[in-house]
């Protein structure tokens, strides 16, 4: 290996060091729904932005910024998938036909694999943020209700998969951003070379 390349080899490996690091401190200050902030250069470029999920336990939900929208990664437990497979709710665009959303994430989940959802955190009706309500059957949001996002502004619900339910103001499912895995713990956000189902 000649030396220039051995340089750039290094300067890789402490640049993925200092990423995983960073998302380690975070994930244990807060463990349950925690945030990441990709480096200033990244957001300025509009870059792809990598994450590292080794941490996000099961349930958990880490809060990224990609060219300035919010993308939501949600690592879905078993009973979160069963629930979401067998809700019962009607749902205005069950197959994302009208959602934008890859190709390749055009399946049940919405997902490359079943139990990480990357997704848009932006309500598709007039941009608020939606809250993550991922308890059962709450009074609020009614006995069918078996976790999902909720806006409060208009009261938009959101399956699971970031589906919308019929009857609500939001037009269209919460949008899934172009992504891919590099790796087992890598999701890159932005860069869907070769990515597929
Ligand atoms: S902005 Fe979400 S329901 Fe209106």
């Amino acid at each position: 290996m000649s030396e220039e390349a051995d340089l750039s080899r290094r300067h890789f490996l402490t640049v993925a060091t200092s990423v995983a690091g960073g998302v380690g401190v975070v994930l244990a200050a807060v463990p349950f729904v925690a945030s990441f902030k990709p480096s200033a250069r990244a957001q300025a470029m509009g870059g792809p932005v990598q994450v590292d999920i080794r941490k996000l336990e099961d349930g958990a939900m880490i809060r990224v910024v990609w060219r300035g929208r919010p993308v939501w990664i949600l690592r879905r437990t078993e009973d979160m998938l069963q629930r979401l497979a067998s809700q019962t709710v009607e749902l205005r665009d069950a197959d994302s036909n009208e959602s934008e959303q890859p190709e390749y994430a055009k399946n049940a989940l919405r997902s490359i694999k079943p139990d990480i959802l990357v997704v848009v955190g932006t309500c598709t009706h007039l941009g608020c943020a939606p809250i993550e309500r991922f308890d059962v059957g709450p009074a609020d949001l009614g006995a069918d209700w078996v976790g999902g996002f909720f806006c409060p502004c208009h009261g938009s619900k959101f399956d699971l998969a970031g589906r919308v339910f019929a009857g609500v103001p939001a037009p269209t499912n919460l949008a899934i951003p172009p992504y891919r895995f590099v790796g087992d713990s890598l999701v890159l956000i932005g860069d869907d070379t070769g990515a597929s189902a």
